[in-house]
């Protein structure tokens, strides 16, 4: 019996916007499971190399790559660095994503809208596109998008219309890539994450607003606590491994049980 688990050996796997947040957690996470990690990041340098250390000192294999996933050309560039540094690609973990302004429909602004749909929406297609051909090829792949509940239509937080519309964007576009890829062994699920506390999550609100908000959010949940990024980190793992090899087409809601939406869950 072996009793090392290395659920993610010999795989590699690329997770977008990884340098910090939820996407930070996933890549530590495969990597602890034995995956080679590429570190996708657009701005943050600096933190996209800490995550590589860390990987690199708990004797992993990892490497950063800069790209813009709204931008094709670049996350082409991205995956054949990918493909020629690591000799494959597994994994592909579509997460990540902006959140800006917000507003109702009289006050949205297109300066706002334009560059979720990019990032959240495109972002997941220029990615999807590039790394789909190899899979293909293989016969093997597995490709986890991070939605939102907000993309499920059950959290209404005011002002975050648009951002849901691309979240639910994701949802569509997961079920239909897993129609498409299906055929040739490739799995392709969402995460809808509820309220997790990253920069993204917590820069929603003024510091001074900060601590009401938390408990709101912990008195709407079954479990009594808000999301940390490990706890999404877990279940890209589920996805991502043998275990989950007969799941595709499905967003999994990772929430904590919210009570103010439980009739209403995919
Ligand atoms: N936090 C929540 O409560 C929550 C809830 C539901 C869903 N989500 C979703 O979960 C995902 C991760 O969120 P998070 O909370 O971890 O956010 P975060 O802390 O703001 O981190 C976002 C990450 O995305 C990267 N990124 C942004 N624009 C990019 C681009 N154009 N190209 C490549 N990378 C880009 C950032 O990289 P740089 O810093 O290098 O630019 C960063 O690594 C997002 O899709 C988000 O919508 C979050």
């Amino acid at each position: 019996m072996r009793l090392a688990c290395h659920r993610l050996e010999g795989r590699v796997a690329l997770v977008t916007g990884a340098s910090r947040g939820i996407g930070r957690a996933i890549a530590l996470a495969f990597a602890r499971e034995g995956a080679k990690v590429i570190v996708n990041y657009n701005r943050e340098r600096g933190r996209a190399e800490e995550v590589v250390k860390l990987i690199r000192d708990g004797g992993g294999e990892a490497m950063c790559i800069q790209a813009d996933v709204g931008d094709r050309g670049m996350v082409e560039k991205m995956v054949e660095e990918a493909l020629r540094e690591f000799k494959g690609l597994d994994i592909l973990v579509n997460n990540a994503g902006v959140l800006m302004g917000g507003g109702t429909l009289l006050e949205f602004r297109d300066e706002e809208f334009d560059p979720m749909w990019r990032v959240n929406v495109k972002g997941i297609l220029n990615c999807s596109r590039a790394v789909a051909p190899h899979m293909m090829e293989k016969r093997y792949g597995r490709i986890i998008n991070i939605s939102s509940v907000a993309g499920l239509g059950t959290a209404i937080l005011p002002g975050n219309m648009l951002y849901a519309a691309t979240k639910a964007a994701v949802i569509i576009l997961t079920k239909r890539l897993a129609l498409e890829l299906g055929p040739y062994g490739i799995n392709v699920n969402a995460i809808a994450p509820g309220f997790i506390s990253t920069e993204m999550g917590l820069g929603q609100w003024r510091p001074a607003e900060l601590e009401e908000r938390l408990s709101y959010f912990r008195e709407k949940t079954m479990l009594r606590r808000v999301g940390g990024p490990e706890d999404i980190a877990g279940v890209a793992l589920f996805l991502a491994s043998e275990e989950a090899r007969f799941i595709t087409g499905q967003t999994i809601t990772v929430d904590g049980g919210r009570i103010d939406f439980i009739s209403h869950s995919l």
